[in-house]
């Protein structure tokens, strides 16, 4: 049997054979179906690409149906349970684990470029106290190509390797700042003697302490957390670095992009968003009356569902695990009761099992940054420190992509077509337009 499609258009009795690759088949192939010789040909339709590939990727593989993570081939419960943040970034941009001197290396440059041009500081006092994390991080983050404008050159190695440290060195930096920044506190400098994630947490905790060195658990399970959300192949984020990216912008640039869009509440801005759902449901008792609400459409039951994973979320998983260390560590958090009772209900209830829906990655993560004694408002940012590291890696992988060009959809044209210009004067429509103009009061309290 031929690796191909047989497409008979019915419209015009027309055969057409189209090869079958991957298990894909290649969007330009459907042009040559037309009715009329002069007509555009067949596209695809695909809201949101549910359906579509964008590219070739060796990075991260998921099964969405098994519950399978694998970065380079490497299972993400080993990565968890052996590796270490840094090593994982490393094993994410280059495709192998690193050897002893190659990760000493790759450490000591992360570790010698924590720190941010001091003019940035200058910039993050433009921000409203009350403003997002995210929302200064993300303007820190495009910042940075102006600080390195070297970066445009992007077909050199060196610059590309650079790109890669100072983004992954910087970007804790940057998010500890924006808290430091919402607390009115002075900012608090990189410490180059401790892990990567117990300086952030350092840089975040400090105040008059000469050295300031988180409990080893704590930074341990931030580390794993730092894991569990480093890459996870084409998702929103991801894919906006990449069609950000396709047009060569500077590799700052492409990043923000990817900060932008992890910011929504459908995707990274999930985990802020469980919180909120959980202190809203207030106590276990209210749990039932919450997921009426949600089968009703009311509610939204955040921390659930998935793209991709049609079953549990591998990284929810071990995250769970973790948040009973933590907690164990810290203090129980009465949260935890409600989302463990909210996730058995749940997982019971035909309305969400017929839908496939299960905790993803964003489910249990809170209750474990709450526990590390970070505000809501930081989740996300929490979330977009680790991502950097997938995202650079798979622009990276794009720029090294011959098949790869400018990301430019077509789309389907509903509109009007050949209208004649009517001056205003002759226009129809109401003779004034009465009421106040339009005006929203700036929030008082944090953006949400
Ligand atoms: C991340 O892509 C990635 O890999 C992302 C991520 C990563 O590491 O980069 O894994 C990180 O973003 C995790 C997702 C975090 N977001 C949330 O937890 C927000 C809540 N989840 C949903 O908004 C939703 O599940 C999405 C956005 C995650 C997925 O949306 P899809 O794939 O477009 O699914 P859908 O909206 O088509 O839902 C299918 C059905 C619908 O029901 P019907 O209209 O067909 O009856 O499931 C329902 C939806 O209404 N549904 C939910 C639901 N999620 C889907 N109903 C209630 N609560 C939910 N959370």
């Amino acid at each position: 049997m031929a690796d191909t499609l047989t497409i008979t258009d019915n419209r015009t009795g027309k055969s057409y054979e189209i090869d079958v690759t991957d298990e894909t088949v290649r969007g330009l192939d459907l042009r040559q179906i037309k009715v009329e010789e002069d007509d555009f040909g067949l596209m695809v339709y695909d809201p949101g690409y549910t359906n579509t590939a964008s590219c070739r990727s060796a990075i991260t593989y998921i099964d969405g149906e098994a519950g399978v993570l694998q970065h380079r081939g490497y299972p993400i419960e080993e990565l968890c349970e052996k590796s270490s943040y840094l090593e994982v970034a490393y094993l994410l941009v280059f495709g192998e684990l690193p050897t002893g001197p190659q990760l000493e290396r790759w450490v000591y440059d992360v570790t010698h470029h924590t720190f941010v041009h001091e003019d940035m500081k200058a910039f993050y006092r433009g921000f409203r106290h009350d403003a997002h994390p995210m929302g200064i991080l993300l303007a820190g983050v495009g910042a940075m190509s102006t600080f390195y404008p070297d970066g445009k050159q992007i077909e050199d190695e060196e610059e590309r390797y650079m790109a890669a440290i100072r983004l992954i060195a910087k970007m804790p930096t940057l998010a500890a700042f924006s808290y430091r920044h919402s607390l009115g506190l002075p900012y608090v400098y990189p410490d180059n003697d401790l892990g990567y994630a117990a300086n952030f947490l350092a840089m975040m905790r400090r105040m008059t302490e000469i050295k300031y060195a988180p409990d080893e658990r704590l930074a341990k399970a931030l580390d794993v957390l730092f894991i569990l959300h480093a890459d996870h192949e084409q998702n929103c984020s991801t894919a906006a670095v990449r069609a950000v990216g396709s047009s060569q912008v500077d590799p700052y640039s492409a990043v923000a992009a990817g900060v932008a869009a992890l910011y929504g509440p459908l995707h990274g801005g999930a985990n802020e968003a469980v919180l909120r759902m959980l202190r809203r449901i207030e106590k276990v008792e209210n749990v039932p009356d919450f997921l009426e609400g949600v089968k009703s459409r009311e509610e939204k039951l955040m921390g659930f569902g998935h793209r991709v994973y049609k079953n549990y979320d591998p990284r929810a998983r071990i995250i769970k695990k973790h948040v009973d260390e933590v907690l164990a560590l810290t203090g129980d958090n009465p949260l935890l009761d409600i989302a463990t009772e909210l996730e058995k209900r749940a997982l019971e209830d035909e309305y969400f099992t017929s839908r496939r829906l299960y905790p993803n990655v964003d489910y249990y993560s809170g209750l474990i940054y709450e526990a590390l004694g970070i505000p809501s408002e930081m989740f996300t940012v929490i979330f977009a420190i680790p991502r950097t590291s997938g995202w650079i890696a798979q622009w990276m992988e794009m720029h090294g992509d011959s098949e790869q060009r400018i990301a430019r959809p077509r789309q389907i044209y509903t509109g009007e077509r050949d209208r004649t210009y009517v001056d205003v004067a002759d226009r129809e429509g109401p003779e004034k337009i009465t009421g106040p103009p339009a005006r929203r009061p700036v929030r008082a309290r944090r953006g949400a």
